[in-house]
């Protein structure tokens, strides 16, 4: 099996689809990898240590998709760039494809078979392979980072002989992947820590994690959770008390970390201008869905906004903040796929 992995094209996307510890793993499955060179740098990792882990360094991203069965991606590539693969190669990274017809008709087009990481069943069985979930893991702790970094004040109480520092009150809003670990990694630098979801099984995990829980618990909220575990698309008479309840919350926070997303439709807008007008200057917020339109009314996407001295933090692709990490993590696509595609008899892929 030729696989292929080239250097990410899209603005400021600093991973790499597979570290040479993966690829260490694909060559020892009996692959033959091609990186292009500097693929990895942006995570710092070299091409030397892709060539020591048995890679071979293509000058060109067309010389290392020449002939290749499986193209390792962390964005969608460009269906014109790969033009050079074999017939029926597969393309495998987050793909992005909700809205985004037009270029996943090319790549239909282009003979390739593209398979989006974030169609990968949420199951105990594919869990290695769900990369959602260990990239909005990542999200939701660079998240509080990128607030503490910002806020001008310090996160935990302090009891010193200087006298008492109050701990920050941050709210966080979404409990799903990226909000537990943003309530987890809150609650570690020492702040109090609420927050919301709309999904009923929200509210344990909340509290286990030392969170209050603070939501409409209406009976809409009983039945919000679809089969799938996600969020469904609540009524406008809900969200309306849900406005209402979170809006004297929101005006007592000092930090806001917003999470809310729905399946294939834009974030749901769950902070007003009115909202962030009534938090004191000083305060932070950051809307970890910017890339899906923003929960918060006023996110200028890749952008800090400041509105009355509230500082608004739209940075997209959070997760390619800590690069190396996140690149590490995507191992569940390097190996995991690859290593699946070659193992399994009953598999439809590549059969
Ligand atoms: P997501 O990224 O689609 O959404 C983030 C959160 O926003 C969700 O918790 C959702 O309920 C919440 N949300 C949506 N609309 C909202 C609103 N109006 N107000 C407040 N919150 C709102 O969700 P994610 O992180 O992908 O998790 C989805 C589910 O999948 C969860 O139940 C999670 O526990 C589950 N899961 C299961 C895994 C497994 O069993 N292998 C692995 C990962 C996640």
């Amino acid at each position: 099996m030729n696989i292929a992995i080239v250097r990410e094209r899209f603005d400021g996307e600093n991973r790499v689809a597979a570290t040479p510890e993966t690829v260490g793993k694909l060559v020892g499955l009996g692959a033959q990898v091609s990186v292009e060179k500097g693929a990895g740098l942006g995570s710092r990792m070299l091409d030397a240590e892709y060539e020591a882990a048995g890679a071979k360094i293509a000058a060109t991203a067309g010389a290392a998709l020449k002939g290749a069965e499986v193209v390792l991606c962390v964005r969608r590539p460009d269906a014109a760039s790969l033009s050079g693969v074999a017939k029926g190669a597969l393309v495998i990274g987050a793909l992005d494809p909700y809205g985004n017809d037009k270029d996943i008709a090319a790549l239909a087009k282009a003979n390739v078979t593209a398979m989006s990481m974030e169609f990968m069943p949420r199951i105990t069985r594919a869990q290695v392979m769900d990369i959602l979930s260990s990239q909005a893991n990542l999200a939701g702790y660079q998240g509080v980072i990128d607030a503490a970094a910002e806020f001008d004040r310090a996160m935990p109480m302090m009891m010193t002989a200087a006298g008492t520092v109050r701990p920050a009150k941050t709210f966080v809003m979404g409990a799903g992947v990226a909000g537990l670990q943003a309530i987890a990694t809150a609650k570690r630098l020492g702040a109090v820590v609420s927050a919301t979801d709309v999904r009923p099984a929200a509210k344990e995990q909340v509290e286990s994690l030392g969170g209050k829980f603070v939501a409409v618990e209406d009976e809409e909220f009983k039945q919000a959770e679809t089969a799938g575990g996600y969020a469904k698309q609540m009524s406008a008479a809900y969200q309306a008390k849900q406005a209402e309840l979170t809006a004297s919350h929101i005006s007592k926070q000092d930090i806001v970390i917003t999470t809310a997303l729905i399946p294939g439709r834009p974030a749901p807008r769950l902070v007003t201008k009115a909202m962030v007008e009534s938090m004191a200057p000083g305060s932070i917020i950051v809307d970890l869905a910017a890339e899906r339109g923003g929960n918060v009314e006023l996110t200028v996407p890749g952008k800090i906004v400041e509105h009355n001295g509230v500082k608004i933090i739209g940075y997209t692709n959070v997760q390619g903040r800590i690069p190396t990490t996140a690149s590490q993590a995507l191992r569940a696509q390097s190996v995991g796929v690859p290593d699946h595609i070659d193992r399994c008899q009953n598999c439809w892929i590549g059969n």
